[in-house]
């Protein structure tokens, strides 16, 4: 996210789904109807309507995207709508298939999917005994250019709305 905010018009927030630590799914409406039984719910439309545009960052989960992302969008709905969305994945093998499923499901909120995806690869080097990343900008630093890019796109497609 450094890389991605250096010398960036934008500014960038981490939100980690860990922290917002939404339940599963338990609103009775449909979230198209914008009408919220419970908190979490309205604290996350909150935080989600605060944003102009979105970098998803998730792993690839058996060729998929993981379930708390799925999750975490399917809460709101016309929040998501016309917003940039740039989708970083990592994995064994990088995940280009989480990253394909994904975009359906921007394409389905009406999100505006920026091109390409970015794809890290964790190696058995990048990792130690417990499969925690060594040392973060060691792995990183082969992507710092499409990290760049990432930004200048965001900055392009927020153009559009401003
Ligand atoms: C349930 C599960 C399924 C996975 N499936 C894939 C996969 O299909 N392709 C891949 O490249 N990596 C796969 N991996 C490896 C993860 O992407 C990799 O371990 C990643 O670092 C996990 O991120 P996390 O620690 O944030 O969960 C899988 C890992 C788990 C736990």
């Amino acid at each position: 996210m450094n890389v991605a905010q250096e010398g960036s018009p934008l500014s960038y927030e981490l939100i980690d789904l860990a922290e917002v630590n939404l339940p599963l799914l338990d609103e009775p409406l449909i979230a198209a109807l914008h009408q919220y039984e419970h908190e979490h719910t309205r604290a996350w439309s909150r935080t989600v309507s605060s944003y102009g545009g979105f970098v998803f960052v998730f792993p690839q989960y058996n060729w998929g995207y993981p379930a708390p992302l799925k999750n975490a969008v399917d809460f709101l709905y016309s929040e998501w709508r016309d917003k940039p969305a740039k989708c970083v994945t990592y994995g064994t093998r990088g995940g280009s298939k989480g990253a394909a499923q994904f975009r359906e499901v921007l394409n389905g909120l009406h999100m505006r999917p920026l091109d390409d995806h970015l794809e890290i690869v964790i190696t058995d080097d990048d990792v130690d005994g417990s499969w925690q990343l060594k040392d973060l900008d060691a792995t990183m630093r082969p992507y710092w250019e499409q990290t760049r890019t990432i930004d200048a796109q965001m900055v392009e497609a927020l153009k559009d709305t401003q």
